[in-house]
């Protein structure tokens, strides 16, 4: 018997405080840094952003990947019972030890599952779907929970006004299930790439077994994300295009049989400048970066999950998933909703 994957189910869920641009414009001003509401919305997209309350567990990492997957198999009328995997991605995991899928499986009450934790840092809900795939088509797993979940606000850099206004906190995940490999709803096809070479253009210098944070780390704020932004909106202008492209290429497909365009929602810019590139009309493109910002591995589950709820998706729709992120990484999954 041959299989193959489709998601049958999404969820998403963010912290309850809106932080808006004025807020943070009024946060930086405290420390002698300016900046306001006009820039941000203007070479971000950003209006606002959602931010957990620090402190508040119902906030965690895996509280808001418990909301989300209990949202998730709700859809896709399954119990915590009926899980056989958990990819849990997150660059903010709750601890180091144990992993967030841990957590998160014993929150749910998952006890039938085995569950870990990716880092691919944005590309990481795409690298989950494509690891849920391979496990569902070599028939080693029926049911898997996927997740991408951040709270980013645990390492902005609050000194550095070009990485701050970026980031938000929230998860999406995924139920995803076997189906036959002859089903016209499945997961189509994947890629996935890393390339390491591209390391400092963001990264958190601190807080990992390589340089431990300390008292004076964290003074320097080397604990906290450090960022090249010019050099990544081009890297990811040109890698968003070309990951698309290989998707359609290996499928046969053309850019106009698209229904859904999916990219990671860094900055509206940069998604703008791909689907130009793409030659593909923005009504196409999915976008919730003005609301939640660049909320990392949650981006891509919280944009498709909030599409299918609100009817935008379609039973029978092509719907293309197009993300990068730290590492760097890449990747693409084009799926039959
Ligand atoms: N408010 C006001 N002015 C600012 C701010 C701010 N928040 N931030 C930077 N500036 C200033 C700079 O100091 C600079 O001033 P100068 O000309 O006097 O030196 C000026 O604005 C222009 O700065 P640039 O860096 O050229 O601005 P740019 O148009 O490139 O926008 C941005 C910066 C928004 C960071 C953009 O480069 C970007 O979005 N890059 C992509 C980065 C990204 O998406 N990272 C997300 C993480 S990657 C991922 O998700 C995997």
């Amino acid at each position: 018997m041959e299989y193959a994957a489709k998601i049958t189910g999404t969820g998403s869920a963010f912290p309850q405080n809106r932080v808006s641009n004025i807020d943070i414009s009024e946060k930086l001003a405290l420390s002698g840094i300016e900046t306001n509401d006009s820039w941000i919305r203007e070479r971000t997209g950003i209006a606002e952003r959602r931010m957990s309350m620090p402190g508040n567990s119902e906030e965690h990492n895996s509280s808001l990947g418990l909301a989300a997957a209990w949202n998730a198999l709700k859809m896709a009328e399954k119990t915590p019972l009926d899980i056989d995997q958990i990819i849990y991605s997150t660059c903010t995991p709750d601890t180091i030890l144990p992993s967030t899928a841990c957590w998160l499986q014993h929150k749910l009450g998952a006890a039938k599952a085995w569950g870990m934790d990716l880092n691919a840092a944005c590309s990481g809900f795409i690298y989950g779907l494509s690891i849920a795939d391979q496990f569902i088509c070599s028939g080693k797993a029926k049911t898997t929970l996927v997740i991408g979940a951040e709270v980013l606000s645990s390492i902005i850099n609050w000194s550095d006004r070009s990485s701050c206004i970026l980031f938000g906190d929230g998860a999406g995940a995924a139920v995803v299930e076997r189906t036959q490999a002859t089903s016209d709803q499945r997961i189509l096809s994947t890629h996935l790439l890393s390339d390491g070479a591209l390391w400092e253009m963001l990264h958190v210098p601190a807080g990992g077994s390589a340089l431990p944070a300390t008292p004076e780390i964290a003074l320097q704020h080397l604990n906290k994300i450090q960022m090249n932004g010019r050099e990544i909106f081009k890297v990811a202008v040109r890698t968003l295009s070309s990951f698309a492209l290989k998707a359609l290429k290996k499928n046969q497909m053309t850019v106009d049989m698209l229904d859904w365009f999916i990219p990671h929602q860094a900055n509206f810019r940069i998604i703008e400048a791909v689907a130009k590139r793409l030659n593909l009309p923005m009504e196409k493109v999915l976008i919730n970066v003005d609301r939640y910002g660049n909320t990392s591995s949650a981006t891509v589950p919280t944009m498709l999950d909030e599409a299918v709820r609100d009817g935008r998706i379609q039973k029978g729709q092509t719907v293309l998933l197009d993300a990068f992120g730290a590492g760097l990484t890449y990747g693409s999954v084009l799926l039959r909703w």
